[in-house]
């Protein structure tokens, strides 16, 4: 168990297409813990293998009560439209609202290498597309409009100019982070 720094806007991995997992091993199920206890310990809702400087195909989710490790996942089905503000453990204290499918069938590989698939609405969705996003080098601010992104982007240069590329816990987090 250890939680890992997150890496911040700025850090090249976060932009990287993370790589498919081609067999589950403890190795990977280090990582997998790992990636539970740094979410924990950031009170995000998800967090994926890239914002912790590792480009694999693998994110988890805890939200709505519900915990999901995602292996090589794929949404293959996308219905509905929903507008949330988000935020993203990679860019703090900035939020914008995303609108995304507001269900979505998951199909991924668990901890064991097993494929399943997981009908999911509501907050669950988003955060499971939220992380596929990262697993794509996509972070939420990609779905705002250029303008906003550009204003927001500018801003967060600024007050973090110098600033190291990875952050550990504090104890401000909000519970919406991704
Ligand atoms: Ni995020």
């Amino acid at each position: 168990m250890a939680v890992r720094d997150v890496h911040v806007l700025g850090s090249p991995v976060l932009r990287q297409r993370a790589e498919e997992v081609s067999g589950v091993d403890d190795a990977l199920r280090t990582l997998i813990d790992d990636m539970f206890d740094t979410m924990a310990a950031f009170s995000g809702v998800g967090l994926a293998a890239n914002q912790v400087g590792i480009a694999r195909r693998v994110a988890v989710v805890n939200a709505e009560g519900q915990t999901i490790t995602m292996i090589n996942p794929r949404i293959v089905e996308a219905d509905g439209r929903d507008v949330k503000e988000e935020g993203c453990l990679s860019i703090p204290e900035v939020y914008g609202e995303v609108t995304r499918p507001e269900r979505v069938v998951l199909e991924a590989l668990d901890e064991d290498g097993a494929p399943y698939r997981l009908d999911a609405g509501g907050l669950v969705a988003r955060a499971i597309q939220h992380e596929i996003d990262h697993l794509d080098g996509i972070l939420f601010i990609d779905h705002l409009s250029p303008m906003k992104r550009q204003l927001l982007v500018s801003r967060w240069k600024k007050e973090h100019k110098g600033e190291a590329l990875t952050r550990t816990p504090t104890p401000e987090e909000t519970e919406e982070d991704e």
